[in-house]
């Protein structure tokens, strides 16, 4: 080998191993930024993002592997602005009061239950740069409900909800449905039993960025509303003429208790649960997740809702099946699992399941 070659060689196996994480990284993400500035930028977010990866793999009481995803380059303020809710917490207890469902003393659910093996659970879905968790969560709940029914997948529209839902507090007579901005499946649910169902997500697709160019604006029949006037939107809600399906007759909450949620689960299809998702759900990418930030137990922590599809046991570990609704490149193929049994970032405070409207 003449001594040219060689150093073209060199140089070569040197540009490929000196490589820094960071730019391996945006290669396998596609990343592009606007100037030098940028990206230094951006570098510096990444790294401070690895180090808080690291600290949660080295937690010794989390088996669950965390590392760097499609969102490591957002800082968390920025995760939590476009991806969570920031929503005032609903005043809840007086409505559990009438809608609660607990379980019998003789029901016995099986150890390990997972709907997406009965093929009721529509795919994996993203909700963009918007905290539409609360719809996708409420939408998603009555999705698998249809297919357990009728044994058709029909994925149902989520910007509907977004555009359309006032989310009314009967009691203060104001709005609590606040488009991006957050919102709570239970109240959601109100308003999708009125309008007799809800329309095919091809009928009334998401429209939010990166997959549309609008932005719903919150809506405000009543003339209060506690959501923040929207800085920008251009959709309003448009669901005349538009095909429901899905109607449903009510919806319940489950007890705040694990085995309630376990023959829920099992008795009535995937349930709805809202939770504490901040500090660990972002890198979440395998294995059964027991997050040390998720201490406290209350509706104060909860940022997050998403679909329980399902349960099971592990070695000594009780987990949770968990369809999250921020794509596919998230966890393992969109699904996560959280421990089960110990109350783990408040997920057993908001559950929720529909009831079908049968002729
Ligand atoms: C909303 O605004 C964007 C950006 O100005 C525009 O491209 C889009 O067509 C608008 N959408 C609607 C439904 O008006
Ligand atoms: C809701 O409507 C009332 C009355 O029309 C108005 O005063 C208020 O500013 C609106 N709030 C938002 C956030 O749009």
């Amino acid at each position: 080998m003449n001594f040219a070659l060689l150093i073209t060689f060199l140089l070569l196996i040197s540009s490929i191993f000196c490589k820094d994480h960071f730019s391996l990284w945006t290669e396998e993400h596609n990343k592009q930024y606007k100037s030098d500035q940028e990206y230094e930028y951006r570098r510096q977010v990444f790294y401070q993002n690895f180090q808080k990866i690291k600290e949660l793999n080295d937690n010794p009481n989390d088996h669950a592997v965390y590392s760097v995803n499609h969102f490591s380059d957002l800082t968390q303020e920025e995760f939590h602005s476009t991806k969570r809710m920031h929503h005032p917490k609903p005043n809840v207890d007086e409505l559990r009061i009438e809608k609660e469902w607990k379980s019998s003393q003789e029901m016995s659910a099986p150890e390990n239950f997972d709907w997406r093996d009965k093929n009721v659970v529509t795919p994996i879905k993203d909700q963009g740069d918007c905290g539409s968790c609360w719809a996708f969560s409420a939408v998603q709940t009555i999705e698998s409900n249809f297919a357990i029914h009728y044994n058709k997948l029909l994925p149902l529209s989520t910007e509907e909800v977004i555009e359309c839902s006032c989310g009314l507090d009967t009691k203060k007579n104001e709005c609590n449905s606040c488009g991006c901005l957050g919102g709570w499946p239970y109240l959601a649910y109100e308003d999708i039993k009125n309008w007799g169902g809800l329309a095919a997500e091809l009928a009334y697709p998401y429209s939010v960025p990166p997959f549309g160019d609008s932005y719903p604006c919150v809506v405000n029949t009543t003339g209060k509303t506690i959501c923040a006037p929207t800085t920008y939107c251009n959709r309003t809600c448009d669901k005349k003429k538009k095909t429901h399906y899905a109607p449903i007759s009510d919806w319940t909450f489950v007890a705040k208790n694990e085995d309630d949620m376990v023959n829920a689960l099992y008795q009535y299809g995937p349930l709805s649960a809202c939770l504490q998702s901040s500090g660990w759900m972002e890198w979440y990418h395998s294995g059964i997740a027991n997050p040390l930030m998720c201490w406290g137990h209350s509706l104060d922590d909860i940022d997050h809702c998403i679909l329980i599809v399902g349960y099971g046991v592990e070695g000594s570990k009780k987990y949770w099946i968990l369809k999250n609704s921020w794509g596919t490149k998230w966890g393992q193929n969109g699904y996560g699992k959280l421990i089960r049994g110990k109350n783990k970032c408040s997920i057993d405070l908001l559950v929720t399941y529909t009831t079908l409207k049968t002729d």
